[in-house]
């Protein structure tokens, strides 16, 4: 088996945000509305961490226990892709940020509190993945890459 599997938290995570913004847009109403511009840009923003970010995760455990990564090409091209893609999903964070920002303002109207306690959870979703999951995916490609170069010499 692969090591470059999502954590099963990381993606539970994901299903659980993303289940509780379907449901809020579909209450509909100006909030509702919000909700699906911003899940117009969420969804391809998760599927993208699904299957360049969360796979390199999964390959921190064996690596902190000492194990080589298995397939260490595997991940180096993930690497790449996530190097090459990460300035983008950055400006997706922005992005997302701003259309937290239009939900909050369309709930606040109506007193909607449950849909202003999402909008913190999804916010704080990308602040951890900005401190702490997106520079430890690119540890882990820039590990396998390093071990892949010291086998070629
Ligand atoms: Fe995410
Ligand atoms: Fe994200």
């Amino acid at each position: 088996m692969s090591d470059l599997q999502a954590p099963s938290s990381l993606e539970e995570e994901h299903r659980e945000l993303f289940r509780e913004l379907v449901e809020l847009e579909s209450e509909g109403g100006e909030t509702g509305k919000a909700v699906k511009e911003l899940l117009a840009v969420l969804e391809p923003h998760f599927e993208k961490e699904e299957s360049v970010v969360m796979p390199l995760l999964g390959a921190l455990r064996p690596l902190s226990d000492g194990k080589p990564i298995r397939n260490p090409s595997e991940a180096m091209s993930l690497y790449k892709r996530l190097s090459s893609d990460y300035p983008k999903m950055l400006k997706e964070h922005a992005q997302v940020k701003k259309l937290i920002e239009s939900v909050r303002m369309a709930a606040a109207k109506v007193e909607k509190g449950r849909a202003l306690t999402v909008m913190d959870g999804l916010e704080h979703h990308a602040k951890v993945e900005e401190e702490v999951l997106y520079p430890a995916a690119m540890l882990v490609g820039a590990f396998a890459k390093g071990k892949a170069k010291a086998k070629v010499r």
